[in-house]
């Protein structure tokens, strides 16, 4: 498959068996993912009532990447709608390991960003990434993100293996962010 062939769309009802399908597979995946595929208890049912929630809720999404009915990766946001916190708004996404590589993440964060930058209450974007996540933090960097904070050994994997949880941000109608801090 070459990057010319994966569509990019917001989650419609009929994806919900794909999508359950797809994310309990990458979360089997990918260690930079906080939920353990055992901790994933969603059936497609309530996945399809979970799709119909977001495309409700004004203040969230759900982009998809697909080939054919086949889903190749996600990003999902999620705000806090009291008062004081309702402007800012945050995501997980993932991209099938076979797809790796190719623009995919790129192109679901361009189009989560462009959502958010046209939405009237949204203005910052925060998210979480395990320190060890390389790739992420690259395309995250590279979308305009920057540091803001360090959770000290926040993640725990196999063998009392612990990661530091980074704590990114993005201002996408703002062009002159600075901030100081150690990392
Ligand atoms: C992070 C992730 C979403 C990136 O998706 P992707 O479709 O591979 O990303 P892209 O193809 O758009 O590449 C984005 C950048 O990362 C680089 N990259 C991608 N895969 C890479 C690899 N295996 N090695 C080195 N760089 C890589 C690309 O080269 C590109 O940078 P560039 O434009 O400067 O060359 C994907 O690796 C993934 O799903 N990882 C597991 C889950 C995860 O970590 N999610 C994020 C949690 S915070």
């Amino acid at each position: 498959m070459t990057t010319a062939n994966f569509l990019i769309r917001n989650a419609i009802p009929s994806d919900a068996k794909y999508l359950n399908r797809y994310l309990r597979s990458i979360f089997a995946e990918s260690r930079h993912l906080v939920t353990k595929p055992e901790e994933f208890k969603m059936t497609p049912f309530q996945q399809r009532v979970w799709i119909k929630r977001k495309a409700a809720n004004t203040h969230e999404i759900c982009i998809v990447a697909l080939h054919g009915k086949s889903i190749l990766g996600v990003l999902e946001s999620a705000t806090d709608r009291r008062a004081r916190t309702r402007h800012v708004t945050t995501f997980s996404m993932s991209v099938h390991p076979d797809h790796r590589g190719k623009g995919i993440g790129q192109e679901l964060l361009n189009t989560y960003t462009g959502w958010v930058s046209e939405h009237n209450q949204l203005s910052k974007v925060e998210l979480h990434v395990h320190s060890d996540n390389a790739i992420a933090i690259h395309l995250y960097e590279k979308a305009g993100f920057v540091i803001e904070g360090r959770r000290k050994d926040a993640i725990k994997y196999k063998n009392e293996r612990f990661v530091d949880d980074i704590l990114m941000a993005y201002w996408p109608n703002s062009s002159n962010v600075e901030i100081n801090m150690e990392q």
